[in-house]
Protein backbone atom coordinates (compact mmCIF):
# COMPACT_ATOMS: atom_id res chain seq x y z
CA UNK A 1 0.00 0.00 0.00
CA UNK A 2 1.03 3.45 -1.11
CA UNK A 3 1.50 6.74 1.22
CA UNK A 4 -2.36 8.26 1.62
CA UNK A 5 -0.54 11.65 0.19
CA UNK A 6 0.52 9.27 -3.10
CA UNK A 7 -3.09 8.52 -3.37
CA UNK A 8 -3.55 12.04 -3.61
CA UNK A 9 -1.21 13.11 -6.08
CA UNK A 10 -1.87 10.78 -8.27
CA UNK A 11 -5.74 11.44 -8.29
CA UNK A 12 -5.11 15.15 -8.83
CA UNK A 13 -2.69 14.84 -11.56
CA UNK A 14 -5.74 13.16 -13.45
CA UNK A 15 -8.17 15.85 -12.33
CA UNK A 16 -5.55 18.54 -13.38
CA UNK A 17 -6.79 20.56 -16.58
CA UNK A 18 -10.00 18.33 -17.31
CA UNK A 19 -12.13 21.74 -17.76
CA UNK A 20 -9.69 24.42 -18.92
CA UNK A 21 -10.72 26.23 -21.72
CA UNK A 22 -14.32 23.89 -22.32
CA UNK A 23 -16.42 26.81 -23.55
CA UNK A 24 -18.85 28.41 -22.98
CA UNK A 25 -17.12 29.58 -20.06
CA UNK A 26 -19.88 30.33 -17.44
CA UNK A 27 -20.71 26.42 -17.42
CA UNK A 28 -16.98 25.45 -17.10
CA UNK A 29 -15.10 28.20 -14.95
CA UNK A 30 -17.45 27.55 -11.88
CA UNK A 31 -16.56 23.80 -12.26
CA UNK A 32 -12.77 24.17 -12.54
CA UNK A 33 -13.38 26.74 -10.04
CA UNK A 34 -14.50 24.45 -7.35
CA UNK A 35 -13.15 21.56 -8.62
CA UNK A 36 -9.51 23.12 -7.73
CA UNK A 37 -10.84 24.54 -4.39
CA UNK A 38 -8.83 21.81 -2.90
CA UNK A 39 -10.92 19.36 -0.31
CA UNK A 40 -9.97 16.54 1.34
CA UNK A 41 -10.53 14.41 -1.87
CA UNK A 42 -11.15 11.25 0.86
CA UNK A 43 -13.28 10.08 -1.38
CA UNK A 44 -11.44 9.36 -4.28
CA UNK A 45 -8.56 8.25 -2.38
CA UNK A 46 -10.49 5.57 -0.93
CA UNK A 47 -11.69 4.21 -4.48
CA UNK A 48 -7.88 4.05 -5.25
CA UNK A 49 -7.04 2.67 -1.62
CA UNK A 50 -9.67 -0.24 -2.21
CA UNK A 51 -8.21 -1.21 -5.90
CA UNK A 52 -4.87 -1.26 -4.37
CA UNK A 53 -6.04 -3.46 -1.07
CA UNK A 54 -7.75 -5.89 -3.02
CA UNK A 55 -5.52 -6.38 -5.78
CA UNK A 56 -3.37 -3.39 -6.45
CA UNK A 57 -5.37 -2.44 -9.19
CA UNK A 58 -5.56 1.42 -8.29
CA UNK A 59 -4.38 2.73 -11.71
CA UNK A 60 -8.02 1.14 -13.43
CA UNK A 61 -9.66 3.00 -10.20
CA UNK A 62 -8.54 6.47 -11.60
CA UNK A 63 -11.90 6.73 -13.55
CA UNK A 64 -14.17 5.80 -10.64
CA UNK A 65 -12.36 7.63 -7.92
CA UNK A 66 -13.17 10.78 -10.59
CA UNK A 67 -16.40 10.04 -11.43
CA UNK A 68 -16.97 10.44 -7.35
CA UNK A 69 -14.92 13.26 -6.91
CA UNK A 70 -16.95 15.15 -9.41
CA UNK A 71 -19.91 14.09 -7.54
CA UNK A 72 -19.42 15.00 -4.76
CA UNK A 73 -18.40 18.84 -5.88
CA UNK A 74 -21.38 18.72 -7.57
CA UNK A 75 -23.13 17.91 -4.70
CA UNK A 76 -21.74 20.53 -2.87
CA UNK A 77 -22.45 22.82 -5.38
CA UNK A 78 -26.35 22.41 -4.72
CA UNK A 79 -25.92 21.60 -1.18
CA UNK A 80 -24.77 25.40 -0.87
CA UNK A 81 -27.27 26.72 -2.53
CA UNK A 82 -29.97 25.08 -0.85
CA UNK A 83 -27.88 26.03 2.50
CA UNK A 84 -27.29 29.41 1.36
CA UNK A 85 -23.79 28.86 2.26
CA UNK A 86 -21.31 31.51 1.68
CA UNK A 87 -18.05 29.44 2.45
CA UNK A 88 -16.33 26.63 0.76
CA UNK A 89 -13.32 25.44 1.51
CA UNK A 90 -12.13 28.74 2.91
CA UNK A 91 -13.61 31.06 -0.41
CA UNK A 92 -16.32 32.16 -1.93
CA UNK A 93 -19.50 29.55 -2.78
CA UNK A 94 -20.22 29.19 -6.66
CA UNK A 95 -23.56 30.58 -6.28
CA UNK A 96 -21.42 33.70 -4.51
CA UNK A 97 -19.01 34.24 -6.90
CA UNK A 98 -21.64 33.41 -9.63
CA UNK A 99 -25.02 33.05 -9.55
CA UNK A 100 -27.50 30.82 -8.42
CA UNK A 101 -28.15 29.84 -11.99
CA UNK A 102 -25.06 29.44 -12.84
CA UNK A 103 -24.31 26.82 -9.86
CA UNK A 104 -27.46 24.63 -11.09
CA UNK A 105 -26.50 24.52 -14.36
CA UNK A 106 -22.71 23.65 -13.62
CA UNK A 107 -23.67 21.45 -11.21
CA UNK A 108 -25.71 19.44 -13.68
CA UNK A 109 -23.09 19.23 -15.91
CA UNK A 110 -20.73 17.84 -13.64
CA UNK A 111 -23.24 15.00 -12.72
CA UNK A 112 -23.18 14.05 -15.86
CA UNK A 113 -19.68 14.30 -16.31
CA UNK A 114 -19.39 11.78 -13.37
CA UNK A 115 -21.66 9.28 -15.25
CA UNK A 116 -19.85 9.98 -18.49
CA UNK A 117 -16.49 8.48 -16.98
CA UNK A 118 -17.94 5.16 -16.11
CA UNK A 119 -18.31 4.62 -20.14
CA UNK A 120 -14.56 4.28 -20.06
CA UNK A 121 -14.77 0.53 -17.99
CA UNK A 122 -15.17 -2.49 -19.87
CA UNK A 123 -19.12 -3.81 -19.52
CA UNK A 124 -18.20 -6.00 -17.24
CA UNK A 125 -17.10 -3.42 -14.85
CA UNK A 126 -19.72 -0.81 -16.00
CA UNK A 127 -23.11 -2.57 -15.28
CA UNK A 128 -22.12 -2.85 -11.26
CA UNK A 129 -20.19 0.34 -11.72
CA UNK A 130 -23.02 2.19 -13.08
CA UNK A 131 -25.82 0.64 -10.34
CA UNK A 132 -24.10 1.37 -7.98
CA UNK A 133 -23.67 4.60 -8.51
CA UNK A 134 -27.05 5.23 -9.60
CA UNK A 135 -28.48 3.66 -6.15
CA UNK A 136 -25.99 5.97 -3.83
CA UNK A 137 -26.95 9.24 -6.05
CA UNK A 138 -30.31 8.75 -5.83
CA UNK A 139 -30.30 7.83 -2.17
CA UNK A 140 -28.01 11.34 -1.49
CA UNK A 141 -31.04 13.24 -3.06
CA UNK A 142 -33.56 11.64 -0.55
CA UNK A 143 -31.22 12.31 2.21
CA UNK A 144 -30.83 15.98 1.21
CA UNK A 145 -34.79 15.90 0.97
CA UNK A 146 -35.07 15.00 4.37
CA UNK A 147 -32.20 16.92 5.67
CA UNK A 148 -34.12 20.11 4.50
CA UNK A 149 -37.60 18.61 5.83
CA UNK A 150 -36.03 18.42 9.16
CA UNK A 151 -35.39 22.54 9.50
CA UNK A 152 -39.22 22.95 9.49
CA UNK A 153 -40.05 19.77 11.30
CA UNK A 154 -40.42 20.00 15.22
CA UNK A 155 -40.33 16.14 16.39
CA UNK A 156 -37.19 14.53 14.52
CA UNK A 157 -35.63 11.57 16.47
CA UNK A 158 -32.29 10.19 16.37
CA UNK A 159 -32.82 7.40 14.04
CA UNK A 160 -34.35 10.00 11.63
CA UNK A 161 -31.44 11.90 11.84
CA UNK A 162 -29.03 8.83 11.30
CA UNK A 163 -30.86 7.92 8.59
CA UNK A 164 -30.41 11.23 6.80
CA UNK A 165 -26.99 11.27 7.42
CA UNK A 166 -26.43 7.42 6.22
CA UNK A 167 -28.75 8.51 2.74
CA UNK A 168 -26.80 12.48 2.35
CA UNK A 169 -23.56 11.78 3.11
CA UNK A 170 -22.23 7.79 4.71
CA UNK A 171 -24.12 5.85 1.38
CA UNK A 172 -21.25 7.94 -1.24
CA UNK A 173 -18.33 7.06 1.28
CA UNK A 174 -19.17 3.56 1.21
CA UNK A 175 -19.78 3.37 -2.30
CA UNK A 176 -16.34 4.72 -3.27
CA UNK A 177 -14.69 1.91 -1.07
CA UNK A 178 -17.49 -0.98 -2.70
CA UNK A 179 -16.28 0.92 -6.35
CA UNK A 180 -12.54 0.37 -5.45
CA UNK A 181 -13.55 -3.28 -4.74
CA UNK A 182 -15.55 -3.53 -7.79
CA UNK A 183 -12.73 -2.75 -10.46
CA UNK A 184 -10.10 -5.48 -7.86
CA UNK A 185 -12.43 -8.16 -8.54
CA UNK A 186 -13.52 -8.74 -5.03
CA UNK A 187 -16.08 -11.14 -4.18
CA UNK A 188 -19.86 -10.29 -3.56
CA UNK A 189 -19.44 -10.68 -0.16
CA UNK A 190 -15.75 -8.84 0.59
CA UNK A 191 -17.51 -5.85 -1.89
CA UNK A 192 -20.40 -5.77 0.96
CA UNK A 193 -17.92 -5.91 3.95
CA UNK A 194 -16.17 -3.01 2.52
CA UNK A 195 -19.49 -0.86 2.08
CA UNK A 196 -20.33 -1.77 4.96
CA UNK A 197 -17.37 -0.23 6.74
CA UNK A 198 -17.36 2.70 4.86
CA UNK A 199 -21.00 3.55 5.51
CA UNK A 200 -20.25 3.43 9.54
CA UNK A 201 -16.97 5.59 8.35
CA UNK A 202 -19.32 7.65 6.71
CA UNK A 203 -21.72 8.21 9.61
CA UNK A 204 -18.84 9.08 12.31
CA UNK A 205 -17.90 11.90 9.45
CA UNK A 206 -20.75 13.66 9.03
CA UNK A 207 -21.36 13.55 12.82
CA UNK A 208 -17.96 15.02 13.27
CA UNK A 209 -19.13 17.38 10.74
CA UNK A 210 -21.77 18.50 12.33
CA UNK A 211 -19.82 19.16 15.46
CA UNK A 212 -17.06 21.32 13.76
CA UNK A 213 -19.82 23.37 12.07
CA UNK A 214 -20.56 24.93 15.65
CA UNK A 215 -17.03 23.99 17.58
CA UNK A 216 -14.29 24.12 14.64
CA UNK A 217 -11.65 27.14 13.95
CA UNK A 218 -13.56 28.98 10.75
CA UNK A 219 -10.08 29.71 9.12
CA UNK A 220 -9.61 25.91 9.28
CA UNK A 221 -12.80 23.98 8.54
CA UNK A 222 -13.21 26.60 5.73
CA UNK A 223 -16.97 26.96 6.04
CA UNK A 224 -19.10 29.33 8.12
CA UNK A 225 -19.39 28.52 11.46
CA UNK A 226 -22.67 28.09 12.72
CA UNK A 227 -24.15 27.57 9.52
CA UNK A 228 -26.00 24.62 11.08
CA UNK A 229 -27.64 26.61 13.96
CA UNK A 230 -28.25 29.96 11.20
CA UNK A 231 -30.80 27.16 9.24
CA UNK A 232 -32.07 25.38 11.91
CA UNK A 233 -30.41 21.94 11.22
CA UNK A 234 -31.80 19.08 13.66
CA UNK A 235 -27.76 17.70 14.39
CA UNK A 236 -27.59 15.05 16.70
CA UNK A 237 -25.68 18.11 18.91
CA UNK A 238 -29.39 19.47 18.91
CA UNK A 239 -31.19 16.29 19.21
CA UNK A 240 -28.94 15.67 22.42
CA UNK A 241 -29.30 18.84 23.83
CA UNK A 242 -33.15 18.51 24.03
CA UNK A 243 -32.89 15.98 26.09
CA UNK A 244 -31.66 18.03 28.82
CA UNK A 245 -32.97 21.22 30.64
CA UNK A 246 -32.91 23.68 28.16
CA UNK A 247 -35.16 21.76 25.90
CA UNK A 248 -37.72 24.88 24.90
CA UNK A 249 -35.55 27.46 25.12
CA UNK A 250 -33.74 25.37 22.10
CA UNK A 251 -36.78 24.40 20.66
CA UNK A 252 -37.98 28.13 20.26
CA UNK A 253 -34.88 29.81 19.52
CA UNK A 254 -34.70 26.97 16.79
CA UNK A 255 -38.12 28.33 15.49
CA UNK A 256 -36.96 32.10 14.43
CA UNK A 257 -34.45 33.37 12.06
CA UNK A 258 -32.70 36.39 13.24
CA UNK A 259 -31.15 38.52 10.69
CA UNK A 260 -28.43 38.84 12.90
CA UNK A 261 -27.51 35.26 14.08
CA UNK A 262 -24.94 35.96 16.60
CA UNK A 263 -26.64 36.10 19.64
CA UNK A 264 -28.44 32.87 18.66
CA UNK A 265 -25.21 31.16 17.78
CA UNK A 266 -23.94 32.04 20.96
CA UNK A 267 -26.60 31.09 22.63
CA UNK A 268 -27.19 27.63 21.27
CA UNK A 269 -23.58 26.75 21.64
CA UNK A 270 -23.56 27.52 25.01
CA UNK A 271 -26.76 25.02 25.55
CA UNK A 272 -24.66 22.50 23.11
CA UNK A 273 -21.77 22.20 26.19
CA UNK A 274 -23.63 22.65 29.63
CA UNK A 275 -26.37 20.22 28.76
CA UNK A 276 -23.44 17.61 27.75
CA UNK A 277 -24.84 17.63 24.00
CA UNK A 278 -21.24 18.02 22.91
CA UNK A 279 -19.73 15.62 25.06
CA UNK A 280 -22.28 12.93 24.07
CA UNK A 281 -21.66 13.93 20.25
CA UNK A 282 -17.84 13.05 20.58
CA UNK A 283 -18.78 9.59 21.95
CA UNK A 284 -21.05 8.97 19.20
CA UNK A 285 -18.18 9.64 16.95
CA UNK A 286 -16.24 7.14 18.34
CA UNK A 287 -18.70 4.62 18.58
CA UNK A 288 -19.53 4.66 15.05
CA UNK A 289 -15.90 4.77 13.99
CA UNK A 290 -15.37 1.63 16.30
CA UNK A 291 -18.75 -0.33 14.80
CA UNK A 292 -16.67 0.33 11.86
CA UNK A 293 -13.89 -1.59 12.72
CA UNK A 294 -15.48 -4.37 13.89
CA UNK A 295 -16.40 -4.65 10.71
CA UNK A 296 -13.50 -4.97 9.50
CA UNK A 297 -12.47 -7.41 10.94
CA UNK A 298 -15.00 -10.04 8.69
CA UNK A 299 -13.01 -8.38 5.79
CA UNK A 300 -10.08 -11.16 4.01
CA UNK A 301 -7.65 -8.60 4.35
CA UNK A 302 -4.08 -9.07 6.06
CA UNK A 303 -3.55 -7.28 9.59
CA UNK A 304 -1.43 -4.32 8.03
CA UNK A 305 -4.17 -4.02 5.61
CA UNK A 306 -6.82 -3.36 8.12
CA UNK A 307 -4.80 -1.61 10.26
CA UNK A 308 -3.97 0.61 7.11
CA UNK A 309 -7.88 1.53 6.74
CA UNK A 310 -8.18 1.49 10.81
CA UNK A 311 -5.50 4.30 10.70
CA UNK A 312 -7.52 6.37 7.77
CA UNK A 313 -10.86 6.18 10.15
CA UNK A 314 -9.26 7.23 12.99
CA UNK A 315 -7.98 9.90 11.02
CA UNK A 316 -11.28 11.08 10.22
CA UNK A 317 -12.01 10.60 13.49
CA UNK A 318 -10.34 12.95 14.61
CA UNK A 319 -9.50 15.70 11.71
CA UNK A 320 -10.15 19.15 12.99
CA UNK A 321 -10.67 20.11 9.12
C1 LIG B 1 -18.29 17.96 2.96
O1 LIG B 1 -17.47 16.87 2.66
C2 LIG B 1 -19.71 17.55 2.90
C3 LIG B 1 -20.07 16.53 3.88
C4 LIG B 1 -20.57 15.41 3.52
C5 LIG B 1 -19.88 16.80 5.28
P1 LIG B 1 -15.91 16.93 2.87
O2 LIG B 1 -15.62 17.34 4.28
O3 LIG B 1 -15.30 15.67 2.42
O4 LIG B 1 -15.50 18.12 1.93
P2 LIG B 1 -14.15 18.41 1.15
O5 LIG B 1 -14.30 17.76 -0.18
O6 LIG B 1 -13.01 17.87 1.95
O7 LIG B 1 -14.12 19.91 1.05
C1 LIG C 1 -23.74 17.84 2.81
O1 LIG C 1 -24.24 18.02 4.08
C2 LIG C 1 -24.22 16.58 2.16
C3 LIG C 1 -24.14 16.70 0.70
C4 LIG C 1 -23.53 17.64 0.07
C5 LIG C 1 -24.78 15.68 -0.10
P1 LIG C 1 -23.95 19.42 4.77
O2 LIG C 1 -24.83 20.48 4.23
O3 LIG C 1 -23.94 19.25 6.23
O4 LIG C 1 -22.44 19.68 4.29
P2 LIG C 1 -21.66 21.02 4.48
O5 LIG C 1 -21.62 21.29 5.95
O6 LIG C 1 -22.36 22.08 3.73
O7 LIG C 1 -20.30 20.70 3.91
MG1 LIG D 1 -24.34 22.41 3.56
MG1 LIG E 1 -26.80 20.56 3.52
MG1 LIG F 1 -22.56 20.59 7.57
Amino acid sequence: MKNIDVYKAKFLENLEGRYTDKKPDNLYQPIEYILNLGGKRIRPVLVLISADLFADKSSEAIDAALAIEIFHNFSLVHDDIMDAAPLRRGKATVHEKWDINTGILSGDAMLITAYQLFENYPVEHFKPLAQLFSKTALEVCEGQQYDIDFETQTEVDIDAYIKMIEYKTAVLVGAALKMGAIIAGANQEQQTYIYEFGRLLGIAFQIKDDYLDVFGDESEFGKQLGGDIIENKKTYLYLKALEGKQKEQLQHLFSVTPLDPSAKIKTVKHIYEASGAAEATLKEIEKYTLMAFECLEKIELSDDRKAYLKNFGLNLMNRTF
